[in-house]
């Protein structure tokens, strides 16, 4: 039974037999929905459909973020091998389908492989699978929710720990909290950690925004995806096709915002709630911040990462960046 199944059990009992963490993501889901400015965590993307249309998006010529640090990965791998050098413990926060991580496996050479994400089905297929192209590298995957705080299995090695965080994972986070996590990872890290971390480059506003507003509408359906997400988890009635996907470059905070707008005037309930948005009222979905080489190297710096080595693109839109912990 998957935590959702529970939840909704529980519901039949009047909800009043929830576990730790589904009345924790209640709590912070009916919390966003009921603030003065309406949001849904950008985690709450990714159940098993949007985890695929996220890899769509992947896809799409307009979304070229992952096909940069891609490049930069296969073009820099030696450089980036010479900088963390082989056999670590290499710890992928937000493995997804672990493409990233395995495109480094040959020049890395990893001791172990660690493959944490929020979405634990697709994280244990892809696990599965790519422990069976690689019988020599041990491999552990682990269900969790980082984004607030985190505890790793004791079962993983703690020295020689190299955490990866690529695919601009971190530009969900405000440069504030941002540090914060990079100051989680750092106390995580142990004996000789360090940090593999990919970043959007701050760019054009037009060619930002057609990466997040596709012709196919891609990410509209991922965007809109959410809201039946957030109805298995919290019994809420969202209709999707009463909102519209918006995304636009907000330049004074350098960030992506995405949001859903009402198409009319409508009602959303939930067990023990309720919320009347206006025609035009928005819930803010995502930001997706976007930096310069100088401010990352400085966020990485002020949660105490030392010795940054940095790689781009040729067309500068993508940054990797390597730092020590100690
Ligand atoms: C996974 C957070 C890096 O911000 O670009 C893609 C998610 N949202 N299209 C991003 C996303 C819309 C993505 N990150």
């Amino acid at each position: 039974m998957t935590g959702n199944q529970a939840l909704q059990r529980d519901l039949g009992h009047g909800g009043s037999a929830h576990t730790g963490q589904n009345s924790a993501i209640r709590a912070e889901l009916v919390g966003g929905l009921l603030s003065h400015n309406a949001s849904i965590h950008a985690k709450y993307f990714y159940d098993a459909l949007g985890s695929k249309l996220f890899e769509a998006i992947g896809l799409l010529d307009e979304y070229d973020l992952g096909r940069a640090e891609a490049g930069i990965f296969a073009a820099d791998a030696q450089h980036i091998t010479a900088a963390a050098g082989v056999d670590r413990v290499f710890i992928d926060l937000g493995a997804g389908n672990c493409a990233k991580a395995s495109s480094l496996f040959a020049t890395l050479k990893p001791s172990h492989y660690v493959a944490v994400d929020i979405a634990a089905d697709f994280l244990t297929e892809a696990v599965n699978r790519l422990q069976a192209e690689h019988p020599e590298i041990p491999m552990q995957a682990v269900a969790l929710d980082f984004s607030e705080t985190f505890s790793l299995p004791t079962a993983v090695p703690a020295a020689r720990r190299l955490f990866f965080y690529p695919g601009s994972s971190i530009g969900n986070f405000t440069p504030l909290q941002a540090v914060q996590f990079f100051g989680r990872v750092r106390a995580a890290c142990g004996a000789d950690g360090a940090i593999l971390v990919g970043v959007d480059l701050v760019k054009d506003a037009a060619r930002l925004e057609a990466a997040y507003d596709d012709p196919l509408g891609v990410t509209a359906a991922f965007n809109l995806n959410i809201l039946r997400h957030v109805n298995r988890l919290i019994g809420t009635d969202f209709i999707p096709t009463q909102w519209r996907h918006v995304a636009l470059f907000n330049a004074d905070q350098s960030r992506i915002e995405m949001h859903l707008e009402a198409r009319c005037a409508l009602r959303v309930t939930w067990p023990g709630g309720q919320r009347a948005f206006a025609a035009g009222a928005r819930i803010h979905t995502e930001n997706s911040y976007k930096y310069t080489q100088a401010g990352f190297i400085s966020l990485l710096g002020q949660a105490g990462f030392s010795r940054t080595q940095c790689w781009t693109d040729a067309q500068n839109q993508f940054l990797v960046c390597y730092a020590k912990a100690n």
